[in-house]
């Protein structure tokens, strides 16, 4: 569900045409439709309403300021993995009592900056983190909450890199050390070891992986209460999916029928970090055609967005849809599917111009007739899409642009050379 729709021929975000932002803005750009974003923040809350979870929209997804703004005034909080991210939701009114913050590597100037903020709960991920949290609370003489990241050991069945809650991961502890670490660190006084947080991977397209690792994780926490523990919060993580490729991903309201079963009468606030199913398919990158090229058996769709712009495709083998912003003659309005082949489509690989052959945006992929200066839309590019961006090849980042309505704002302007060579 998205508000991107075409109307006569012509991609429109809410009620403002593609192709105005991007004559206005360039290209490549992304634009992100406020609708959305705020569709899927509120589908998941009142799908898990029986519970009153706090949600903690993950900010490494997209963070732009003023996407957090809006989520923020929705009533959402952060998850955060960095001193960065902490910083970001703080400058975009988050409450920092609603702030969890995970992450493998917290150093100590993000902790006591974490601690100095009031973080809500530190997802602690290993023995040495804990003590270096429980070192700097009591340096600070502050109470902080905590909680241990277990590794259920379910397989998500998702891209081997996005995997984490498995044993293997350098996320978290296993589950079996979970009781171990309660009873060395459940009693400290000031950082009080008082919840378990999950996260098994992303996406997961099934809520049974979740159904797996919360039955774990309730047996978990009846032994740690019977040995006096008292664990009062569940951070589920997030991973729900998205609809990369249509009606793949079940809705926040099929994951909770599984859920919220398993979690009612627990006793437990319940947290949960969802990313890309509210941010993916709130936003498009849109990119221009430069050049099509013959090379051997394949045709080339050269566009001025690079993997620079979306590693996605490079580093997950990501599948995204692109299509014509504006649809010429016979071109149908597609069904939003990846296997949606137009007729008098021709098979192209969309590549950008960085100097690396695992910089495309889609390979072997029908596209309707593309010619120079043309448009194409990359959709469910919202999540993992800028975030990711780099300026590698000496590229300016794009801007970002925030659609509301038939309103639009740039929220981040594109970057310039100066700004390449800013820092140096
Ligand atoms: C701890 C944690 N929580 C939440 C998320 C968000 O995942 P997603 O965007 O797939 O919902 C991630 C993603 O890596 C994560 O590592």
């Amino acid at each position: 569900m998205d508000f991107f729709e075409y109307r006569n021929g012509e991609l429109f975000c809410e009620d403002v045409a593609v192709a105005d932002i991007a004559a206005k803005a360039g290209t490549p750009v992304y634009i992100y439709s406020a609708a959305t974003l705020l569709h899927h923040y509120r589908a998941i809350e009142q799908a898990f309403a029986e519970l009153k979870p706090l949600i903690c929209y993950s900010i490494k997804s997209l963070a732009n300021l003023s996407v957090l703004r809006l989520l923020a005034q929705a009533g959402s909080g952060f998850d955060v993995v960095s001193g960065g991210e902490i910083a970001r939701a703080l400058a975009a009114g988050g409450d920092p009592s609603k702030i969890v913050y995970a992450g493998v590597g917290k150093t100590d100037r993000e902790i006591r900056e974490a601690i100095a903020a009031g973080i809500g709960t530190f997802n602690v991920e290993s023995e040495a983190e804990f003590e270096n949290l429980a070192r700097l609370a009591a340096e600070a003489k502050r109470t902080v909450h905590a909680a241990l990241r277990v590794n259920p050991d379910v397989d998500p069945k998702t891209h081997r890199y996005t995997t984490t809650g498995k044993k293997e991961t350098k996320f978290g502890v296993d589950i079996e050390r979970a009781e171990r670490f309660f009873d060395r660190y459940g009693r400290d006084e000031f950082a009080r070891l008082d919840a378990i947080h999950l996260h098994i991977g992303s996406p997961i397209y099934s809520a049974d992986p979740y159904v797996e690792a919360i039955r774990k994780t309730l047996d978990l926490i009846a032994r740690l209460r019977d040995k006096g523990f008292s664990v009062t919060a569940l951070d589920i993580g997030g991973g729900f999916g998205a609809d990369y490729e249509e009606h793949r991903s079940p809705a926040a309201v099929q994951y909770a029928q599984q859920i919220v079963p398993l979690l009612r009468g627990s006793g437990l606030a319940i947290i949960l970090e969802p990313g890309r199913q509210i941010s993916c398919n709130s936003g498009l990158l849109v990119t221009q055609v430069q050049y099509v090229k013959q090379g051997g058996e394949r045709n080339f769709v050269i566009v001025d967005a690079a993997m620079t712009d979306l590693i996605r495709p490079a580093l997950y083998e990501a599948q995204h849809f692109i299509y014509p912003v504006r649809l010429g003659e016979g071109v149908p309005v597609p069904q939003r599917k990846m296997d949606f082949a137009p007729p008098a489509g021709t098979k192209v690989d969309v590549v950008g111009g960085v100097c690396e052959s695992s910089d495309f945006l889609a390979k072997d992929r029908v596209l309707p007739p593309a010619g120079r200066g043309d448009l194409l839309a990359v959709f469910s590019a919202g999540a993992y899409g800028f975030v990711m961006a780099s300026q590698y090849n000496s590229r300016p980042r794009p801007p970002e642009v925030l659609v509301e309505g038939d309103a639009w704002r740039i929220v981040r302007r594109r970057e310039t050379y100066e700004d390449l060579m800013a820092g140096e």
